[in-house]
């Protein structure tokens, strides 16, 4: 199993020591021109998570490709570029500009903008036309079946599948007006996790694509939660904020993790979350 960083949750080259504790760096969605992203306030604390409106603030893709991403392959870590837009060409062509990298996730599960006019396979379909590189489609568990999404986007040609992105959510201040300017935003961290190993399993048996699992992740023992439900890799994010060692800590907790449940590697518990025998065998 390896440990990535959620998109937008880390920034390489202001924390380059965080970043040197993953296994690749996923980058902030880029997007074809630049974004200021959403007014101010754009991030609240809830009692179970945190809510994020951030609006895909980003350079665009020229100052990226021409500024950021030489700066980032000076770190020596594999890098995966997420990718964001408004319409199946705009991802197809950034795609199209980038190379030396080991992945592309593409980010069809923003809730923070207006959604692409396209649909996730359509996006899917124009990026596999556009480049070689394995394509990882991130999805949004908000949808009602996304084992359905996780079909066609794999049916038009996606290597794997990054799961869950936030959930649209409010939070109201104390004169019960919404915390956020933009009034709601994307809740992620500790609620998320049940969703995510719902989501996770659903799509896994689905496709059987390779699976990056992310949504509250904060121990080695949830992140082996998420290989039991059929994640390969995992990615940290809300966690990251509060706790920048947590890419080395959850590594170990992930092997004390292992020897808890009596299995030598996380690919190992894959699928025991499914299996009645051992449920009986493994205590809750
Ligand atoms: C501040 C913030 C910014 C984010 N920006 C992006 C982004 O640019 N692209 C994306 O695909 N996901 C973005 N996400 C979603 C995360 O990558 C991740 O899917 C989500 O937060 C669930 O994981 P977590 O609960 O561990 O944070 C962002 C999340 C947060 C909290």
């Amino acid at each position: 199993m390896r440990i990535l960083n959620a998109s937008g949750c880390l920034d390489a080259l202001a924390a380059p020591e965080v970043a040197r504790q993953l296994d690749a760096f996923v980058t902030k969605t880029v997007t074809p021109l630049p974004r200021e992203g959403s007014a101010p306030p754009r991030i609240a604390e809830t009692a179970h998570g945190m809510l994020n409106a951030i609006g895909l603030a980003n350079p665009g893709r020229e100052r990226f490709l021409a500024d950021h991403l030489p700066r980032l392959r000076e770190l020596g870590i594999p890098l995966w570029v997420s990718v964001g837009g408004f319409c199946a060409a705009d991802y197809a062509e950034t795609s199209s500009l980038l190379s030396g990298i080991e992945a592309i996730e593409l980010n069809l599960s923003c809730p923070n903008v207006d959604e692409a006019a396209d649909s996730a396979a359509e996006i899917v379909s124009a990026c596999r036309q556009a480049t070689e590189l394995p394509l990882y489609a991130k999805l949004s568990a908000a949808h009602p079946d996304v084992a359905e999404v996780a079909r066609a986007v794999a049916a038009a040609g996606a290597d794997g599948l990054s799961l869950i992105n936030t959930l649209r959510a409010t939070a109201l201040d104390k004169q019960l007006r919404p915390v956020l300017a933009r009034g709601s935003g994307g809740l992620s961290g500790p609620a998320l996790k049940p969703v995510a190993l719902h989501a996770i399993s659903v799509c896994h048996e689905a496709t059987g694509l390779p699976i990056v699992g992310m949504g509250g992740i904060e121990t080695g023992r949830d992140a082996l939660e998420f290989a039991a439900c059929g994640a390969r890799d995992i990615a940290l994010g809300t966690v990251l904020f509060a706790d920048p060692g947590a890419p080395a800590r959850v590594r170990a907790e992930l092997a004390t993790a292992c020897g808890d449940v009596g299995v030598a590697t996380p690919d190992d518990a894959r699928t025991l979350a499914k299996s009645p025998e051992t449920q009986r065998k493994v205590p809750a």
